[in-house]
C-alpha cells in the first residue's frame, strides 16, 4: 500500500489569521454532506474560532441545524454543566452550542467511561465525523492521548500526564486538576474524513517539530495525523520555528 499523503502544512502570521481558514473548513464540510458531524477541540488554540463561530450563528450565516457538534474529550466526573469541563468550556465560548445540546444536535463526550460505547455508537449512527479539529499538547498529545498510547485505541479512559495537569491547573483553581479523562483514541480520530490540526505559539514549537519530524510514533501521539492522508496542519510562525531541527 502506498504511504498516505503527508499533511499539508500552512503557516499563518497569527492565530487570529487562521480563523477564516477554519471557518472555511467548516463551511466546506457542511457543503459536502448533509448535517455532518463536526468534531471540535477545546483549549486556548480554538478560542478565536469559537468567538467567530458564535458571530456566524448570530448573523444567520451558519445555522444550529447545519451540523451536529461533538468534541474530543472530557474530564472524568465533569458532566456538561460542571465548570472546568470541556462541554462547559465549549458552550461558554460558543453559546449557540447550548441550544444544540438541548436540541440533541451536540453529542457530548460522557464524563463516565461506562457511557463511552454508547457515545461511539451515536457518532457512528450519525455517519461518523466528517471534519475533526485538533490541537496539540506541549508533550505532543492529541485529545488526551498521552505519549505511549497505542494508535489502535478507540474512546477510552486515560490518566493525564504531569504537564497536561499543570497546563490545566488554572481552570480548576482552587481545586486540583483531575487525574483522569475520557478521550477519543487515535483510531477514533483517524476515522474522521478530514483532520485540521492547529498549533500556535512558541510553547508548541517542540511538539510540532516532533510531530512532523521522524516517523510517526506513539512517543508523539499527534504524529498519527501523518497516517491519515487528508490532514491539514495550521501553524503560526512561532509554532513552526523548530520544524526540521533535530530533536534532543
Ligand atoms: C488539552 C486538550 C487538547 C488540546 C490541548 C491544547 O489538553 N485535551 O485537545 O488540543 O489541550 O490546548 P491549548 O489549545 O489550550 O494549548
Amino acid at each position: 500500500m502506498p504511504a498516505p499523503a503527508e499533511p499539508i502544512v500552512q503557516i499563518v502570521p497569527t492565530a487570529e489569521a487562521a480563523t477564516p481558514l477554519l471557518l472555511g473548513e467548516l463551511r466546506a464540510a457542511i457543503a459536502r454532506r448533509t448535517r455532518p458531524v463536526i468534531g471540535f477541540a477545546t483549549g486556548a488554540t480554538f478560542a478565536p474560532l469559537f468567538a467567530a463561530l458564535a458571530a456566524e450563528f448570530a448573523a444567520g450565516r451558519i445555522g444550529r441545524t447545519d451540523f451536529v457538534a461533538t468534541h474530543l474529550d472530557e474530564y472524568e466526573g465533569f458532566p456538561p454543566a460542571r465548570a472546568g469541563g470541556m462541554v462547559h468550556e465549549l458552550v461558554t465560548r460558543c453559546p449557540p452550542f447550548a441550544d444544540m445540546l438541548a436540541a440533541g444536535a451536540f453529542a457530548p463526550v460522557p464524563a463516565d467511561d461506562r457511557l463511552l460505547p454508547a457515545h461511539e455508537e451515536r457518532i457512528a449512527r450519525l455517519g461518523g465525523v466528517e471534519l475533526q479539529f485538533l490541537g496539540i499538547g506541549r508533550n505532543g498529545h492529541v485529545a488526551f492521548n498521552e505519549p505511549g498510547t497505542p494508535f489502535e485505541t478507540g474512546f477510552h479512559r486515560t490518566a493525564l500526564a504531569t504537564t497536561t495537569r499543570e497546563d490545566a491547573r488554572p481552570r480548576f483553581l482552587p481545586d486540583e486538576p483531575p487525574r483522569h479523562a475520557l478521550t477519543a483514541g487515535i483510531a477514533s480520530i483517524l476515522a474522521a474524513r478530514r483532520l485540521v490540526l492547529c498549533a500556535f505559539g512558541k510553547g508548541k514549537a517542540a511538539a510540532v517539530a516532533a510531530m512532523l519530524g521522524a516517523r510517526p510514533a506513539t512517543s508523539c501521539p499527534a504524529s498519527a495525523v501523518r497516517l491519515h492522508g487528508n490532514a491539514l496542519v495550521v501553524l503560526d510562525r512561532a509554532a513552526s520555528a523548530s520544524i526540521g531541527q533535530a530533536a534532543e
